[in-house]
């Protein structure tokens, strides 16, 4: 990215969002208040008490399986992706180093795809706005450009819902949103046009670009999908390339990530091979797995008093070309 390179050091960070003395990361006031408030108004309460460890819900096309994952998950993947950011445990630091650069000051082109209710985009800036709020990081004015990418229309509603209810806070940490929320099939080549159509529009210029993509993976790892997504998460990396850029790649720990043949290292193997001209691993070396992890624990608002834990996997693209 453009912008001068600002690392986020976890020993500065608010007991707000991470109380060391408990080992519990929170998520931002201003979002669990959204969030809650949300739940409520579609009367989803309920259905958010009633998650047991074994539901794992990954969303989808309809309104039940949308307000599933939105009501059982939408609070831990938004901490999931926190933890990218704020790297409370020091072993994620290419992630947060990219994140905290690219959401420092300036314009940046933020595409979140597959964005659901868009729980990683809105961690990001809430958490930035939380940390200017608390004099972390300078309050310089920051343009927000979001491309959230989407099958389910039930998800982009929810997303629009709580980008309108989180917008003012932002603009008090002087981040400046303009959001825009496209059906996107990711198996679907003419879908994916419009995607890059619609980034290329947004943003002109070639560097500035974050790509987000986060908890894909129950999606990728049913039969066939990931042969069916391939050649448009090619384009979408390749055309998301330019000086600077940058791909993150946010997964809860799971055998389906980052075993042998999880997608971590199909990913991995597909950079070197395929996407060489614009993508280059971030993360690894010669000996080490492709990707960071770090396991915190979290208390939701919808369940106080339960903290559970979060299991982050998450890899970093450099989008350069050569
Ligand atoms: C586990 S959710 C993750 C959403 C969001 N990134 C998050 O972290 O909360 C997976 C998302 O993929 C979406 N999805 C499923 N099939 C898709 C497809 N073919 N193209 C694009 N998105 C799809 C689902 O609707 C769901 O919102």
């Amino acid at each position: 990215m453009s912008n001068p390179v600002t690392y986020l050091d976890p020993s500065q960070l608010p007991k707000n969002l991470w109380d060391p003395d408990t080992g519990l990361l929170h998520i931002p006031e201003s979002l669990a208040r959204c969030y809650e408030a949300l739940i409520d108004r579609h009367g989803l309460r309920e259905l958010a008490s009633s998650r047991t460890r074994d539901d794992s819900p990954i969303g989808g096309i309809d309104q039940v399986s949308t307000d599933k994952h939105f009501a059982q998950q939408f609070d831990n993947s938004v901490a999931r992706a926190q933890l990218s950011l704020t790297n409370v445990t020091g072993e994620v630091d290419a992630a947060s180093d990219a994140l905290v650069c690219a959401l420092s000051a300036g314009a940046i082109c933020l595409t979140d795809a597959p964005c659901g209710a868009g729980a990683a985009s809105l961690a990001f800036l809430s958490t930035i706005a939380e940390l200017r709020k608390q004099d972390v990081l300078p309050r310089l004015p920051l343009e927000v450009r979001l491309l959230g990418a989407e099958i389910s229309p039930f998800a982009r509603d929810y997303a629009r819902q709580l980008l309108e209810d989180m917008r003012p806070f932002l603009e008090t940490q002087a981040i400046f949103l303009s959001e825009q929320l496209l059906e996107w099939d990711a198996t679907d080549r003419l879908s994916n046009t419009d995607l890059i159509q619609a980034m290329v529009r947004g943003c002109p210029e070639l560097n500035n670009r974050l790509l987000v993509i986060a908890n894909f993976s129950g999606f990728l790892s049913q039969r066939g999908k990931q042969k069916d997504v391939e050649p448009q998460l090619e384009e979408l990396f390749r055309h998301t390339s330019g000086p600077g850029n940058v791909a993150i790649w946010i997964e809860p720990q799971m055998n389906k990530v980052n075993s042998d043949g999880g997608i971590f290292h199909w990913l991995a193997q597909l950079t070197p091979l395929k996407w060489r001209r614009f993508a280059q691993l971030a993360t690894g070396g010669e000996a080490s797995p492709p990707f960071m992890t770090s396991s915190v624990k979290f208390e939701s608002q919808l369940a106080l008093g339960r903290p559970h834990p979060i299991r982050l996997a998450v890899m970093r693209l450099d989008l350069e070309r050569s």
